[in-house]
Protein backbone atom coordinates (compact mmCIF):
# COMPACT_ATOMS: atom_id res chain seq x y z
CA UNK A 1 0.00 0.00 0.00
CA UNK A 2 1.29 3.54 -0.96
CA UNK A 3 1.27 6.50 1.38
CA UNK A 4 -0.41 8.71 -1.75
CA UNK A 5 -3.17 6.11 -1.84
CA UNK A 6 -3.87 6.25 2.03
CA UNK A 7 -3.18 10.23 1.40
CA UNK A 8 -6.00 10.79 -1.37
CA UNK A 9 -8.71 9.76 0.94
CA UNK A 10 -7.71 12.38 3.35
CA UNK A 11 -9.35 15.57 3.77
CA UNK A 12 -6.10 17.94 3.33
CA UNK A 13 -6.51 21.01 5.91
CA UNK A 14 -3.17 23.12 4.60
CA UNK A 15 -1.61 22.19 1.95
CA UNK A 16 1.85 21.84 0.92
CA UNK A 17 1.55 25.40 -0.43
CA UNK A 18 0.16 26.86 2.49
CA UNK A 19 2.75 25.69 4.40
CA UNK A 20 5.56 27.07 2.65
CA UNK A 21 3.67 30.31 2.53
CA UNK A 22 4.10 29.88 6.58
CA UNK A 23 7.29 28.71 6.75
CA UNK A 24 8.55 32.27 4.69
CA UNK A 25 6.47 34.65 6.93
CA UNK A 26 7.83 33.44 10.22
CA UNK A 27 11.20 33.08 8.69
CA UNK A 28 10.71 37.04 7.59
CA UNK A 29 9.21 38.01 11.11
CA UNK A 30 11.78 36.09 13.12
CA UNK A 31 14.58 37.82 11.20
CA UNK A 32 12.58 41.35 11.75
CA UNK A 33 12.67 40.63 15.47
CA UNK A 34 15.85 39.01 16.20
CA UNK A 35 18.19 41.28 13.72
CA UNK A 36 19.25 44.28 15.99
CA UNK A 37 20.52 42.31 19.36
CA UNK A 38 23.71 41.57 19.66
CA UNK A 39 23.65 38.26 21.86
CA UNK A 40 23.60 34.91 19.66
CA UNK A 41 20.48 33.22 18.77
CA UNK A 42 19.82 29.66 19.14
CA UNK A 43 16.82 27.36 17.92
CA UNK A 44 15.62 24.72 19.53
CA UNK A 45 13.09 21.99 18.17
CA UNK A 46 10.97 19.72 19.35
CA UNK A 47 11.45 15.75 18.45
CA UNK A 48 10.27 14.75 16.15
CA UNK A 49 7.05 16.36 15.51
CA UNK A 50 8.58 19.66 14.34
CA UNK A 51 11.96 18.54 12.97
CA UNK A 52 10.61 19.07 9.27
CA UNK A 53 8.95 22.22 10.06
CA UNK A 54 12.56 23.45 11.33
CA UNK A 55 14.25 22.05 9.04
CA UNK A 56 12.51 24.53 6.79
CA UNK A 57 12.31 27.14 8.84
CA UNK A 58 15.94 27.67 9.63
CA UNK A 59 16.78 27.96 6.28
CA UNK A 60 14.13 31.18 5.81
CA UNK A 61 15.70 33.05 8.77
CA UNK A 62 18.42 35.15 7.31
CA UNK A 63 20.21 35.15 10.41
CA UNK A 64 23.21 33.32 11.90
CA UNK A 65 22.12 30.80 14.57
CA UNK A 66 22.62 28.04 16.53
CA UNK A 67 19.93 24.60 16.08
CA UNK A 68 19.65 21.99 19.13
CA UNK A 69 16.48 19.58 19.65
CA UNK A 70 14.59 18.28 22.95
CA UNK A 71 12.52 15.35 22.41
CA UNK A 72 9.25 15.22 24.94
CA UNK A 73 6.43 13.03 25.30
CA UNK A 74 3.74 13.30 26.47
CA UNK A 75 1.46 11.66 24.46
CA UNK A 76 2.31 8.18 23.66
CA UNK A 77 0.55 6.00 21.55
CA UNK A 78 -3.04 7.94 21.72
CA UNK A 79 -4.81 10.96 20.00
CA UNK A 80 -4.92 12.92 23.64
CA UNK A 81 -2.51 14.09 26.05
CA UNK A 82 -1.25 12.26 28.55
CA UNK A 83 -1.09 15.06 30.77
CA UNK A 84 2.40 14.54 31.79
CA UNK A 85 5.68 15.52 29.77
CA UNK A 86 8.95 13.25 29.86
CA UNK A 87 11.86 14.40 29.26
CA UNK A 88 13.75 11.52 26.39
CA UNK A 89 16.58 13.97 25.13
CA UNK A 90 17.33 17.08 26.45
CA UNK A 91 19.65 20.25 24.59
CA UNK A 92 23.39 19.79 24.45
CA UNK A 93 24.30 23.17 24.33
CA UNK A 94 24.10 26.11 27.01
CA UNK A 95 21.90 28.29 26.21
CA UNK A 96 23.45 31.06 28.76
CA UNK A 97 23.33 34.63 27.01
CA UNK A 98 21.98 33.67 24.39
CA UNK A 99 17.96 34.09 22.82
CA UNK A 100 15.95 31.10 22.75
CA UNK A 101 13.50 30.27 20.35
CA UNK A 102 11.43 27.18 21.14
CA UNK A 103 9.84 25.80 18.13
CA UNK A 104 6.73 23.16 18.09
CA UNK A 105 4.94 21.49 15.43
CA UNK A 106 1.73 22.01 17.37
CA UNK A 107 0.18 23.32 20.17
CA UNK A 108 -2.83 21.60 21.36
CA UNK A 109 -3.38 22.02 25.08
CA UNK A 110 -0.07 23.47 25.75
CA UNK A 111 1.01 21.28 28.26
CA UNK A 112 4.19 20.60 26.15
CA UNK A 113 5.04 23.72 25.44
CA UNK A 114 4.73 25.21 29.32
CA UNK A 115 7.13 22.52 30.25
CA UNK A 116 9.63 23.19 28.20
CA UNK A 117 9.24 26.79 28.38
CA UNK A 118 9.58 26.43 32.27
CA UNK A 119 12.78 23.67 31.51
CA UNK A 120 14.81 26.39 29.71
CA UNK A 121 13.69 29.45 31.30
CA UNK A 122 15.27 28.80 34.34
CA UNK A 123 19.16 28.24 32.08
CA UNK A 124 20.31 31.79 31.97
CA UNK A 125 19.01 32.50 28.37
CA UNK A 126 18.93 36.54 27.46
CA UNK A 127 15.08 35.90 26.15
CA UNK A 128 12.67 32.53 25.18
CA UNK A 129 10.37 33.32 22.66
CA UNK A 130 8.19 30.29 21.06
CA UNK A 131 7.18 29.80 17.39
CA UNK A 132 4.55 27.13 16.40
CA UNK A 133 3.48 26.25 12.83
CA UNK A 134 -0.34 25.08 14.34
CA UNK A 135 -2.46 25.59 17.28
CA UNK A 136 -5.57 24.64 18.47
CA UNK A 137 -6.47 27.83 20.17
CA UNK A 138 -9.51 26.17 22.09
CA UNK A 139 -7.98 23.53 23.66
CA UNK A 140 -5.26 25.65 25.36
CA UNK A 141 -5.60 25.01 29.09
CA UNK A 142 -2.65 27.61 29.96
CA UNK A 143 -1.61 30.76 28.61
CA UNK A 144 0.77 30.30 26.32
CA UNK A 145 2.70 33.57 25.15
CA UNK A 146 3.56 32.12 21.26
CA UNK A 147 5.10 34.77 19.66
CA UNK A 148 5.31 33.48 15.94
CA UNK A 149 2.69 31.32 14.62
CA UNK A 150 1.54 29.56 11.19
CA UNK A 151 -1.82 28.92 11.58
CA UNK A 152 -4.57 28.78 13.90
CA UNK A 153 -6.54 25.31 13.63
CA UNK A 154 -9.30 23.97 14.85
CA UNK A 155 -9.66 21.02 17.38
CA UNK A 156 -9.12 18.03 14.65
CA UNK A 157 -6.49 15.41 15.31
CA UNK A 158 -3.90 16.27 11.96
CA UNK A 159 -1.51 14.29 10.14
CA UNK A 160 1.81 15.13 7.98
CA UNK A 161 4.79 17.37 7.86
CA UNK A 162 6.06 16.02 10.87
CA UNK A 163 2.94 14.85 12.80
CA UNK A 164 2.40 11.48 13.67
CA UNK A 165 -0.22 9.50 14.64
CA UNK A 166 1.41 6.14 15.90
CA UNK A 167 4.76 6.88 14.90
CA UNK A 168 3.03 6.89 11.09
CA UNK A 169 2.14 9.98 8.74
CA UNK A 170 5.20 12.12 9.14
CA UNK A 171 6.33 11.84 5.89
CA UNK A 172 2.98 13.74 4.42
CA UNK A 173 3.68 16.68 2.19
CA UNK A 174 0.56 18.25 3.58
CA UNK A 175 -1.23 18.60 7.46
CA UNK A 176 -4.17 16.36 6.91
CA UNK A 177 -7.47 15.49 8.88
CA UNK A 178 -6.99 12.01 10.51
CA UNK A 179 -10.19 10.25 10.37
CA UNK A 180 -11.37 7.97 11.64
CA UNK A 181 -11.33 4.93 9.39
CA UNK A 182 -7.76 5.79 8.20
CA UNK A 183 -7.09 5.98 12.02
CA UNK A 184 -8.26 2.20 12.56
CA UNK A 185 -6.18 1.21 9.29
CA UNK A 186 -3.05 2.57 11.24
CA UNK A 187 -4.08 0.47 14.24
CA UNK A 188 -3.34 -2.71 12.23
CA UNK A 189 0.02 -1.51 11.50
P1 LIG B 1 0.07 19.55 24.04
O1 LIG B 1 0.99 19.27 25.17
O2 LIG B 1 -1.32 19.06 24.32
O3 LIG B 1 0.07 20.99 23.59
O4 LIG B 1 0.53 18.67 22.83
C1 LIG B 1 1.67 18.93 22.16
C2 LIG B 1 2.23 17.75 21.39
O5 LIG B 1 1.24 16.74 21.15
C3 LIG B 1 2.68 18.22 20.05
O6 LIG B 1 4.03 18.56 20.09
C4 LIG B 1 2.44 17.00 19.18
O7 LIG B 1 3.57 16.17 19.23
C5 LIG B 1 1.28 16.30 19.81
N1 LIG B 1 0.02 16.67 19.14
C6 LIG B 1 -0.93 17.52 19.57
N2 LIG B 1 -1.94 17.61 18.71
C7 LIG B 1 -1.63 16.79 17.69
C8 LIG B 1 -2.28 16.46 16.45
O8 LIG B 1 -3.38 16.95 16.10
N3 LIG B 1 -1.63 15.57 15.64
C9 LIG B 1 -0.44 15.02 15.98
N4 LIG B 1 0.22 15.31 17.11
C10 LIG B 1 -0.38 16.18 17.96
MG1 LIG C 1 5.61 17.79 19.23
Amino acid sequence: MRLSQISSELSILISEQQIQEATERLGREITQYYANFPEPLTIVGTLKGSALFVADLIRKIDLPLRLDFVELSSYGNDVHTSGTVKINKDIKSSVKGQHVLLVEDIIDTGITFDFLLNLISGREAVSVEMACLLRKPEKHRTGIPVRFCGYEIEDHFVVGYGLDYRGLFRNLPCIAILDEETRKQADLR
